[in-house]
């Protein structure tokens, strides 16, 4: 089959950061500084994007402020004409690197949002002080008038402050704001239990995004990522496997989604063995699970085929042991059955779960 050529690139700069929030959904096991690429192949990998066709590029981590060369990298990354957002806690972004960003032509930026107060965003993001210096950040942000999206990663234990985070993204001068419910990948499949929000959370979720996106119409945009658990139907996860965007891991291993990595018998080729394009078109990687004609009766005869693409690869592997299978979210799925026991063991674990950080908090 051809495939479109991608719109997005994730540029995962380094698995390195300041926060060790239970939600992290980058591998357990992550890319050492040493392996990190260099700025001139990263700067490569941008200019064979923007030629591949990539017109927005995500400058993400870990947090990408821990490495020095950013700014180098965005100006790379401009030059090249794409469209640069970057994804960050802002721990570590200065009014000194917001300057050199900004010369370096940086389109806009994603600021995480842990919790509306301190106590709560500096226990879940594991750092102290941290919120205070995210706020000193986000009003720089506001000052310059660089355009922002608050990325704000909704759990049991702030679901209840929605409203106010919505508030917060007002005064901040946001012109999105990211109400995403944790999905649970990477890291924060340990944190399952301690994280998951209740049914009643979630339907006062819908309720409220949907009536502040009405009220707000002009000022503020919403995406919502409803939890998974408690849906009828998979996520589009990716927009379809290979086909609208690709991601690029701190060593230079070339995914199709940031989980890829958790399906056993793939293997990704990288940046420094191979070029963008042929990576996106011939490699066998990218074509595993390219369009639906690999997925079963059920998906193919299904009617949202085309809306959901069968749902999450790294997901049907990881509840359903198989990544070509039905994403067991599916109430369709014959796994479904799984995806309903795995939320009562949550729900039964999680009074009193604690969270598991990767580092003891600071
Ligand atoms: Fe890999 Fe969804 S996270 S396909």
């Amino acid at each position: 089959m051809t495939a479109p050529p991608p719109i997005a690139m994730l540029a995962e700069l380094t698995h390195r950061c300041p926060l060790s929030c239970p939600y992290c959904s980058n591998p357990v096991k992550m890319v050492s500084r040493q392996a990190e690429l260099a700025t001139e192949v990263w700067a490569d990998a941008f200019r064979q994007a923007a030629e591949l066709g990539v017109l927005q590029l995500h400058l993400s981590g870990g947090e990408p402020a821990s490495r020095p060369d950013l700014p180098e990298l965005t100006r790379a990354a401009h030059e090249a004409g794409l469209y640069t957002n970057l994804i960050t806690s802002g721990i570590g972004l200065t009014p000194n690197r917001l300057d050199a960003l900004e010369a370096a032509g940086l389109d806009h930026i994603q600021l995480s949002l842990q919790g509306t107060r301190a106590d709560l965003a500096d226990r879940i993001g594991g750092y102290k002080g941290g919120f205070a210096r995210k706020m000193a950040v986000a009003q720089e942000i506001k000052a310059r008038g660089i355009p922002l999206t608050l990325n704000a990663v909704m759990h049991g234990h702030n679901l209840d402050d929605l409203d106010r985070t919505i508030e917060m993204a007002v005064e901040l001068g946001a012109r999105r704001l990211e109400v995403a419910c944790v999905q649970f990948h990477g890291w924060a499949t340990r944190n399952r239990a301690a994280l998951l929000p209740t049914r009643e959370q979630t339907e006062a979720t819908k309720r409220k995004v949907a009536e502040a996106e009405a009220r707000l119409r002009g000022t503020l945009a919403f995406d919502f990522v409803p939890p998974d658990y408690y849906s009828d139907f998979p996520k589009s996860c990716m927009g379809g496997w290979g086909s609208a965007g690709l991601n690029i891991a701190p060593d230079g291993k070339v995914l199709p989604c940031h989980a890829a990595e958790t399906i056993p018998h793939l293997r990704f080729e990288r940046i420094t063995e191979r070029n963008l394009r042929d990576i996106w078109y011939d490699s066998d990687a990218f074509n595993a699970y390219r369009g639906t004609d690999f997925l079963p009766e059920t998906c193919r005869s299904c009617e949202r085929v085309t809306v959901d693409f069968g749902g999450c690869r790294c997901q049907a592997l990881a509840i359903a042991g198989d990544a070509a299978a039905t994403d067991p979210i599916c109430r369709k799925s014959p796994d479904h059955h799984r995806v309903t026991t795995m939320l009562e063991d949550a729900m039964r674990d999680a009074e009193g779960a604690e969270f598991t950080y990767r580092v003891a908090p600071r």
